[in-house]
């Protein structure tokens, strides 16, 4: 039977590539992309009247306000957009009796831990945006039983602010950039995350999944490894720590997962973040003398 797939969140960053990806992992099935312009989860009539409408089977929620220090400045907004809009996201879902599958981040976690985050741990967010996260997540496993939180961390893609663009945007312009060496995390190509989403949907996965490419590194290795694989080996890189930095939200100093119950279910292990990273390079062509001609939105 022709099954509708929902991904509300559509134009983001991961949302781009997901859709690009269902759409070749579920060639039978219908995949409907939409955005603010098509829906604001903030408003709960209006989700639940148009996902009723549409009567989806899956409903894949990537929605969210991501400014991690916007929402530090804004907690009102990042409570109505993250934790309020999955709350409508889930009401509607749970009408029209559709899976639902959040996507969650790293920043539920505190990073006091020094051993991968399993996805038993409990979490203790840092920050507005972990936080109104977190809030999103309960709302989602307390109305929709049998739905799937993936949380994932540190992404990148073709289609976003993110920092693989940042570091190379700076490098045009700067001789030499201070980079963070101080938080430890996992880059994630948003291809690899979107595979890995359609496999837990092949799989009919339940409950909270850590999705990650393999190893991990700190802010300023995966900055000195942008810039070799660039070929801008003559910005010079200065290591400095997240106080000097002096962000209004803190983050997690330690962000690694576990992805053992992934690789569990699905035999799925994601590759190693370099050789993800490696890949995104290439296929874009992004050097010093190709300025990233992202799409954008
Ligand atoms: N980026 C990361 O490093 C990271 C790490 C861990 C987890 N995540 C999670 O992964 C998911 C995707 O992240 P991303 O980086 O791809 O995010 P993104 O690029 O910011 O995309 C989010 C999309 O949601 C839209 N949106 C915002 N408010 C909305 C509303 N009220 N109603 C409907 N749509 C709304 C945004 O539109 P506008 O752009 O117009 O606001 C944007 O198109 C999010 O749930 C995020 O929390 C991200």
């Amino acid at each position: 039977m022709k099954r509708t797939l929902l991904v509300i969140g559509a134009k983001g960053m991961l949302g781009r590539d997901l859709v690009g990806v269902l759409h070749s992992s579920f060639p039978d099935d219908e995949v409907v992309g939409w955005d603010i312009e098509e829906i604001d989860i903030q408003k709960e009539g209006e989700s639940v009247f148009k996902i009723g409408k549409l009567r989806p089977n899956i409903v894949i929620h990537v929605a969210a306000y991501t400014d991690v220090d916007g929402c530090e400045r804004d907690e009102e907004k990042a409570f109505a957009v993250n934790a309020e809009g999955t709350k409508h996201v889930a009401l509607a879902a749970l009408r029209c009796r559709a899976k639902l599958i959040y996507l969650s981040t790293d920043y539920v976690f505190d990073g006091i831990r020094r051993e991968p985050y399993v996805e038993s741990d409990l979490p203790h967010p840092l920050n507005a945006y972990g936080r109104s996260k977190w809030q999103g997540e309960q709302y989602a496993q307390e109305l929709v039983k049998n739905g799937l939180i993936i949380r994932a961390q540190w992404l990148y893609g073709r289609y976003g602010k993110n920092f693989v663009a940042s570091i190379l945007q700076q490098a045009r312009e700067k001789k030499a950039l201070s980079i963070v060496n101080d938080q430890i995390g996992s880059p994630t190509y948003t291809v690899d995350l979107a595979k890995a989403i359609s496999v837990l949907i092949q799989f009919n996965a339940q409950g909270v999944f850590h999705v990650a490419n393999s190893d991990w590194c700190t802010w300023f290795a995966f900055g000195q490894a942008i810039l070799n694989l660039s070929g801008m080996n003559e910005v010079k890189v200065i290591p400095i720590s997240s106080e000097e930095l002096d962000r209004p939200a803190v983050r997690p100093s330690y962000s690694v997962f576990n992805c053992q119950k992934l690789k569990e279910k699905t035999g799925l292990t994601l590759r190693p973040w370099s050789e993800a990273l490696n890949d995104y390079m290439a296929t874009y062509r992004l050097t010093i003398d190709e300025p990233d001609s992202r799409e954008g939105r």
